[in-house]
């Protein structure tokens, strides 16, 4: 493995909240040094790569809390190396996978699979999520320390609410003897019972049936009822409701130990989107109204909301290729999710610092990762953006086998050019472009 060094670059690191631009230098797989003079005299060859940071940004690399990659099971979907792939084209170096797969995993032979495959796929790091419940069914707690020492790093249905309040208090109190994070897809499954949007004037112009937003809140509240009492490590996954962002904000002012994840689709989109029966925009849960929107970018800035997670969802076009009601519901996300939220930095929703710990920083400590940091000696993870960089999401441009997404056919800004897990150079967008070894070479 070469040694890398990243010339004149943006350094930005949103645990010192270091700004400022420099040199850094990475050697077997660790920053081993950072700073205006550290490239002096130095030039690429076999042992050295330099890349030239002018007008790019150097910045920890992302984690996600929440993807589903669909392996086992559903592999022409998406599958562990295909999701990883576009994982790292994303710039995320740590990689949550969910327990919905078929079947889910909530055994040790699948937890070891999963964590198998990820290593086999050598790109991001795979975590994977096992189930709270036996096959998702809500009943029989699955057996958590098991689980954790085969490499699960938290607990969750999604895709299902823990529903009964019995087996919910019971999760909370049993993970907190491990101190493993549950996390919630809270949905109260009696009030959406055959919803297909969220409930409100654009549901009732479509005649599509309605998520009510109390759906989310309940839950939220009374998880963090449980969680308190329990003392345990309670997450919310992909909060979409203005009122369960209040509720969250309420509990961490009480010192209990809820966190909380929000979608870029979520901060970005409202149920308006949903019009001309797109299915491209059925999620759960659904996208909401403005002042929900609002509402979570505000939680998002001022910190309520930890970490933006992707919720990943891969579908086949023959979910998503029919009538409303029958479509599967989610999007993908990996490798768009950086350059959407990057309009939020420019419009000023969202300082740019916050939104680089949000994908750094608050996630991993959710799930209790090393922090990802851009300081000497740290593990070199680390992803180079070019933020003026304009693309089109278009099927030739995606790594991952699906392109389930609303925001096909846009053209962004800003773009991952290259990811680095430590210190391997495991994504590069335009080789061409990105790497100037061959000239520096030969100057
Ligand atoms: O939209 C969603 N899709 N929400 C979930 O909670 C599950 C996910 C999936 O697995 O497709």
């Amino acid at each position: 493995m070469r040694d890398l060094l990243f010339r004149d670059v943006r350094i930005l690191d949103p645990g010192t909240g270091r700004d400022e631009r420099g040199d850094v230098l990475v050697s077997r797989g660790r920053i081993s040094a950072i700073g205006r003079d550290v490239g002096k005299g130095l030039s690429g060859g076999d042992a050295l790569e330099v890349i030239d940071g002018r007008g790019r940004w150097l910045v920890p690399g992302f984690v996600d809390l929440h993807a589903h990659l669909r392996e086992p099971g559903e592999e022409g979907k998406e599958d562990i190396a295909s999701g990883l792939r576009a994982a790292v084209a994303g710039g995320f170096v740590d990689v949550c996978a969910m327990a919905n797969t078929r079947p889910v995993n909530d055994s040790r032979a699948i937890t070891e699979l999963m964590v198998a495959r990820g290593r086999a796929a050598a790109l991001a790091r795979l975590h994977p999520i096992a189930a709270i419940t036996r096959g998702l069914g809500g009943k029989d707690l699955t057996d958590v320390s098991e689980l954790r020492d085969a490499g699960a790093i938290a607990l969750s249905d999604d895709g299902r609410c823990v529903h009964l309040s019995s087996v919910m208090r019971r999760a909370l109190q049993y993970a907190r003897t491990f101190d493993v994070p549950i996390i919630q897809h809270a949905e109260d499954h009696a009030l959406t019972e055959g919803a297909e949007m969220h409930e409100g004037a654009v549901a009732t112009r479509l005649g599509l049936r309605g998520w009510p937003r109390e759906a989310e809140d309940i839950i939220v509240a009374r998880d963090c009822i449980f969680a308190e009492e329990a003392r345990a490590r309670y997450h919310v996954a992909h909060l979409s409701t203005r009122g369960a962002a209040r509720i969250v904000a309420e509990a961490k002012s009480r010192g209990v130990a809820v966190t909380a994840e929000v979608t870029p689709h979520h901060l970005l989109l409202t149920h308006e989107a949903v019009v001309g029966y797109r299915t491209e925009c059925k999620v759960n849960p659904p996208l909401r109204e403005a002042e929900d929107v609002a509402a979570l970018r505000k939680a998002l800035a001022d910190g309520t909301i930890d970490a933006i997670a992707t919720d990943h969802a891969p579908h086949a076009k023959g979910d998503k290729d029919v009538e409303f009601a029958e479509a599967r519901p989610g999007m993908i996300g990996l490798e768009i999710c950086l350059p959407l939220l990057l309009g939020l930095v420019r419009d000023g929703s969202v300082p740019l610092m916050r939104l680089l710990s949000a994908l750094t920083l608050g996630p991993a400590r959710v799930v209790s990762l090393e922090p990802p940091r851009l300081v000497d000696g740290a593990r070199a993870d680390l992803v180079l953006i070019d933020p003026e960089a304009r693309w089109t999401v278009a099927r030739a441009t995606l790594s991952s086998k699906s392109e389930n997404t609303p925001f096909l056919g846009e053209e962004l800004q800003g773009a991952v050019e290259a990811t680095i897990v430590e210190g391997r150079v495991v994504h590069r967008r335009d080789e061409g472009r990105v790497v100037h070894r061959r000239e520096e070479e030969t100057s």
